[in-house]
């Protein structure tokens, strides 16, 4: 998920596959102006509490953690990590700089799966999630494509879990669209359950607006920002 947008990004296997699409042209045509108009977002908003117990390392794998006061070096990992997952440049060191952390899984040298984790400031589309004492709220996930099905993602949301557990975090808190079905699969097996769903347009691919929200469970009033 990239920050900025709160949206995750469909994987490979939701896109249709080129030259299959049976929809006639004009019809393509005439949603994808649509689409440039107006889009439709739902995303899943789930939490998890901290995990008691130790992670489990990959085979092979060390975690990694970044936050401001890193060496260079570290921040290079993260910066590379983040080059490789197709993310733009010049987004470590603000987020550095805003206190937010940087975690991932560490094989042979490179970076192949990681994730952020913030404590304040975080929105899904219009709608603004309320910070909290003792909430984190995790955030752009990847795993290199070569890697992915070997179960990373959700070691490494365990694996943050218990680290930030440690230092007094109780309550994690991850968005994902709900076509996001690789992911929805790893926040399952990381422990993370549907607290809410919310809903919003956006414009012209830029203005998020009408944003709706659906609590889930009673407890998860406390997620949104009173407006
Ligand atoms: C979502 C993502 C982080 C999952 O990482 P991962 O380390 O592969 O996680 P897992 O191994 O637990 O796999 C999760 C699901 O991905 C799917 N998957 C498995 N192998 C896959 C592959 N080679 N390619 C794509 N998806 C695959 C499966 O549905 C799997 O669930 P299952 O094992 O129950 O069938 C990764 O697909 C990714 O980086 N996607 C693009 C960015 C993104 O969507 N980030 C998350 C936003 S919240």
């Amino acid at each position: 998920m990239n920050p900025d947008s709160a949206l995750p990004r469909a994987t490979s296997r939701q896109a249709p596959v080129s030259g299959q699409d049976s929809t006639p042209r004009a019809v393509r045509i005439f949603r994808g102006l649509l689409r440039r108009i107006a889009t439709r977002t739902r995303v899943m908003v789930l939490w998890a509490p901290r995990n008691d117990l130790g992670p489990a390392c990959p085979d092979g794998c060390a975690l990694v953690r970044v936050a401001g006061a890193a060496s260079a070096a570290d921040q290079d990992l993260a910066k590379e990590a983040m080059r490789a997952a197709g993310e733009p440049n010049g987004l470590v060191a603000p987020r550095l700089a805003h206190g937010d952390e940087f975690f991932g899984w560490l094989l042979d040298g490179r970076v192949v799966s990681f994730g952020w984790v913030t404590r304040q400031d975080r929105a899904v589309g219009p709608i603004l999630l309320a910070k909290a004492s003792g909430r984190a709220f995790l955030y752009n996930f990847h795993t290199l494509n070569c890697y992915r099905g070997q179960r990373l993602y959700p070691a490494l949301l365990l694996a943050m879990r218990h680290v930030l557990g440690l230092e007094n975090v109780t309550e994690f808190v991850i968005e994902v669209d709900v076509r996001n079905t690789a992911s929805a699969r790893g926040l399952e097996k990381g422990g993370f359950v549907l607290a809410a769903q919310v809903a919003f347009l956006t414009l012209f691919t830029r203005w998020r607006c009408l944003g709706s929200r659906t609590v889930l469970e009673r407890t998860a009033s406390s997620l949104f920002r009173a407006v």
